[in-house]
């Protein structure tokens, strides 16, 4: 055990030399120890807060947690008891400075309260039947995918070049940003620019088409830009503090793969470029379920030439991507200003397409002349 692990800032009573009969604190297994607090402390979760989000209840409250912990814990971007229950102890290591034993109590604790376990079907739809869909400006789009891009959720969306992965990612966080009122979520959206393709200008071109205060909206999109793909992972760890701070409901990744793409070029890197991916890829879906967030990632495409029958070009990232992503879609470019939209996989949606249209106005539904 080291050093720190002997001295934990989780709060426990501490044995008392006069009485050499009491087992000592190092004596115990992890489990008996988790055993002796947690009945005393769920009593101080209050009742009203277990019936909450889970995303509401902060880590502080997790049973025994002490004030240093739980600090390090919020600075390193784990702000609430559900971020806890579902990182690893070598993550909580690694990100936290704290020691392993530390962790796995910690994440004990977290888990007990979160009671996670089985839970019924019916459970489970009534949660779902309660997730946001944020519009995405085009209504066949929308329908396409069963009522707009998810929360709790992480939607892939592929293409070529200037197919509008970005402009329906601009139209997201415009639907996200925008106060109720004006058919928007009223909420605030998270934009991690790899390209540096934010365009603030076209941000007001949308917000014109509902009368919606341009500034207001802008104010509501915090944008991030990032530099190579460990910048992209330190922004991702940062982000937690932006979602709780501003109650954020969408976040953007244009692009997924650019810089894993570019840096990780030639086939000896390739196991490395995929094992770092998929680590993001895990911290994304992580972060869409713990504070019930969108996410929505672009991805470029890749084009295969000796492909003799069907698709010739693929999404970036092979398997690792595919498995990754719960909501797929892969845009194509159609005449003019219409584009073609395709889910090619979803736990729920079947392998349909739509077209939609990006206007001066931004994404919207094709109009038919008669
Ligand atoms: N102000 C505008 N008015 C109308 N159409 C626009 C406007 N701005 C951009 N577009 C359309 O959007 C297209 C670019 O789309 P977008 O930037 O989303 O491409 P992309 O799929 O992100 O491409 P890349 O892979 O290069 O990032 C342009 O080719 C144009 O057709
Ligand atoms: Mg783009």
């Amino acid at each position: 055990m080291s050093k720190k692990e002997n001295n934990p800032e989780i709060t426990k009573k501490p044995p008392t030399a006069k009485k050499p009969s009491v087992k000592r604190k190092s004596d115990k297994k992890d489990e008996d120890w988790i055993k002796d607090i947690i009945p005393k402390q769920r009593k101080s979760v209050p009742k009203q807060q277990k019936k909450q989000d889970l995303s509401d209840i902060a880590v502080s409250q997790i049973p025994g947690i002490g004030p240093a912990i739980s600090e390090k814990l919020i600075t390193s971007g784990y702000l609430t008891l559900a971020a806890v229950g579902h990182a690893s102890p070598i993550e909580l290591v690694e990100h936290c400075e704290i020691g392993e034993q530390t962790a796995k109590r910690l994440i004990t604790a977290a888990r007990s309260q979160m009671g996670i376990g089985f839970q019924s079907a019916k459970i489970m739809l009534e949660t779902r039947q309660k997730l946001v869909k944020i519009p995405t400006g085009s209504k066949s789009l929308d329908t396409l995918l069963a009522g707009g891009v998810e929360t709790s959720s992480l939607t892939e969306i592929a293409g070529e070049f200037r197919t509008g992965k970005t402009q329906i990612c601009f139209q997201l966080c415009v639907m996200t940003a925008m106060d109720k009122k004006y058919g928007g979520l009223g909420s605030s959206a998270i934009y991690i620019d790899t390209e540096g393709t934010f365009r603030p200008e076209r941000i007001i071109q949308m917000c014109n088409k509902f009368g919606a205060p341009a500034e207001e909206v802008l104010n509501n999109i915090h944008v991030g830009r990032a530099y190579n793909s460990d910048h992209q992972m330190v922004l991702l760890l940062e982000s937690p503090k932006l979602i709780k701070e501003h109650n954020a409901k969408l976040m953007i990744i244009d692009s997924l793969t650019s810089h894993f793409r570019a840096e990780y070029a030639g086939r000896g890197s390739l196991v490395e470029r995929q094992q770092k991916l998929n680590k993001y890829l895990h911290q994304l879906l992580r972060l869409a379920e713990v504070y019930d967030i969108a996410i929505v990632a672009t991805n470029q495409v890749l084009s295969k030439p000796d492909v003799l029958y069907g698709e010739t070009t693929f999404p970036i990232g092979g398997h690792i991507v595919a498995h990754s992503c719960q909501t797929r879609v892969f845009l194509r470019k159609g005449k003019g200003e219409k584009r073609i939209a395709r889910v090619i996989d979803s736990p729920h949606i079947p392998e349909i397409e739509t077209i939609f249209a990006i206007t001066s106005d931004g994404i919207a539904d094709v109009v038919v002349n008669d």
